[in-house]
């Protein structure tokens, strides 16, 4: 039902399937033996996290944070909203941030500022989709890719229009009558 909306699969549940656990086993071997914080970005990365976190056989923890940007029209955005903080205190914690997609990366680039000043051991970031054609802040480098996509609106596995398609089980474009 939600298939008619779609123009074009971008990326099918195999080839997510396959970037999950190519990077599981990555952090895997990354975070062995290391007190790790995973941090997933609300809301976008609810769907990503859920299943990262399975492909990474290591002792963990898990806290969510949910935060929003606000000023887009404004040049000097960047500045992120705190909805909801974390529960856990990141003072000499690896942290690993999850999100679904870096587009300019001013949400990644607060929180990676935030956490290093909470004191972090480490804060590494880790996205299933990169859109770096639409990045702003150009010294915002994920140190782990799923795959990177062209700059074309994208919904599906986590990620929205509207509030709407994030259970799609898979990446897809939308057609310009469903935004237009
Ligand atoms: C989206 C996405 C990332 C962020 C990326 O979240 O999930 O968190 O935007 O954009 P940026 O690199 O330009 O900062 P959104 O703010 O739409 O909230 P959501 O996760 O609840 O959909
Ligand atoms: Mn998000
Ligand atoms: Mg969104």
């Amino acid at each position: 039902m939600l298939d008619k909306d779609i123009e074009r699969v971008l990326v099918s549940p195999e080839e997510i399937h396959a970037a999950v656990v190519r990077l599981g086993a990555q952090l895997t071997q990354d975070y062995r033996g290391k007190e790790v914080v995973v941090v997933g970005i609300l809301r976008g990365a609810a769907v990503f996290m859920a299943d990262i976190v399975r492909e990474m056989d290591i002792y963990l923890d898990i806290d969510f944070m949910d935060v929003s940007s606000y000023g887009e029209e404004t040049e000097s955005s960047g500045e992120v909203k705190i909805i909801k903080d974390l529960d856990t205190r990141l003072e000499g914690r690896h942290v690993l941030v999850v999100e679904d997609i870096i587009d300019t990366g001013r949400t990644l680039n607060y929180l990676v500022e935030l956490f290093k000043y909470r004191k972090a051991a480490s804060v590494k970031v880790c996205t299933l989709l990169d859109k770096p054609e639409r990045r702003i802040v150009k010294n915002l480098i994920p140190d782990y890719v799923g795959l990177e996509v062209p700059n074309e609106f994208v919904v599906g596995y986590g990620l929205d229009f509207k509030q709407k398609y994030r259970n799609l089980p898979y990446i897809g474009v939308l057609k310009p009558e469903v935004y237009q």
